[in-house]
């Protein structure tokens, strides 16, 4: 009787509210993010930057880059700085994206986009500053971290954005637009560069900082992967189901500009089927860890329960 009530105790002690969770997280990353950028001469670079970096979002990435480093061990302080340049750089790379010269999008996160505000020349540089400022945060803010593992994090930051990862990954997105025969092996690289890399990055980095096992790194790594392409998958799905009030930006985009997408490829039932079956792959990945994984299982959850 009295072990019933103990289970009982420490499962309600266990019992995860992923929403209260987010509202937590997302306050830190905010507030954190607000001071890292404050507005200098010439403000108008600063106000460029501060308006895409400040406009909402989910802070998927660096709430992952925090949930790892806590689960391997390490502090929310440790990590910070890594988790507000991975937001700047994935704030960079969408600003960029935005650009007549790319997607050409309006709206972005609720808002104007960055060119429609600012004009495309303030447009390109934002996006430059955010990202040459992202290594300098990291490098300059981390505090009570070993040097060696820092420069793994920016080595791995460097690899996450250029032609390796998400540069590379664009650019095969760009050169598929209007072909109606692009393959999956192609889609898949396309999302595993230009979504995959980053995350997989975001989830790493926090767990390198506090200088995880080779082991637990390629857990997280494998978890990552997964969690990455059931991200787009979703994504995918989202642009032909939600409306633009849900998203925040243009509904129907892919459609328009005949885009592949895995919908396109596997119809709206089976592009579901296979972003569970991803998600519950990156879950086994975490079973090693136990209970001090429930964000992460939780995170990857939310993945495919989300609207927006
Ligand atoms: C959104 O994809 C775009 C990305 C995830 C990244 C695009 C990458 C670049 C523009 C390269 C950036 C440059 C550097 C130096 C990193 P989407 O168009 O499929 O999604 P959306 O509907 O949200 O626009
Ligand atoms: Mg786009």
């Amino acid at each position: 009787m009295v072990m019933t009530d103990n289970v009982r105790a420490s499962q309600r002690e266990f019992r995860f509210d992923l929403a209260t969770y987010l509202a937590e997280r997302q306050a830190q990353v905010e507030a954190a993010l607000d001071r890292s950028l404050p507005v200098i001469y010439p403000e108008k670079i600063y106000e460029a930057m501060r308006y895409s970096l400040m406009a909402g979002g989910k802070r998927l990435r660096p709430i992952l880059c925090l949930a790892t480093c806590e689960l391997t061990g390490g502090t929310v302080e440790m990590a910070m700085p890594t988790a507000c340049a991975l937001e700047m750089i994935h704030t960079m790379s969408l600003i960029h994206d935005d650009l007549p010269a790319m997607d050409d999008d309006d709206y972005r996160r609720g808002k104007l986009t960055n060119h429609k505000v600012f004009g495309e020349d303030v447009a390109i540089l934002a996006g430059d500053g955010l990202l040459a400022y992202a290594f300098e945060h990291v490098a300059i803010a981390t505090q009570n971290v070993p040097a060696d593992r820092l420069l793994k994090v920016v080595a791995m930051l460097g690899r996450a954005v250029g032609a390796a990862g998400l540069v590379g990954g664009q650019v095969v997105d760009l050169d598929c637009e209007g072909k109606t025969d692009v393959s999956l092996e192609t889609l898949n690289f396309i999302h595993n560069h230009k979504t995959a890399a980053l995350l997989e990055a975001s989830v790493i980095s926090g767990a390198v900082l506090f200088g995880a096992s080779e082991e637990d790194l390629q857990r997280l790594s494998r978890y990552a992967q997964n969690i990455g392409l059931a991200f787009q998958i979703i994504d995918d799905i989202l642009d032909i189901t939600a409306t633009q009030e849900e998203l925040g930006k243009t509904a129907g985009k892919d459609l328009q500009a005949q885009k592949a997408t895995y919908p396109s490829i596997w119809g709206l039932e089976e592009s579901r089927r296979q972003a569970e079956r991803l998600v519950d792959g990156a879950k086994a990945e975490l079973t090693v860890f136990g209970e001090k994984a429930v964000p992460l299982v939780a995170l990857a959850e939310f993945i495919t329960a989300r609207t927006h």
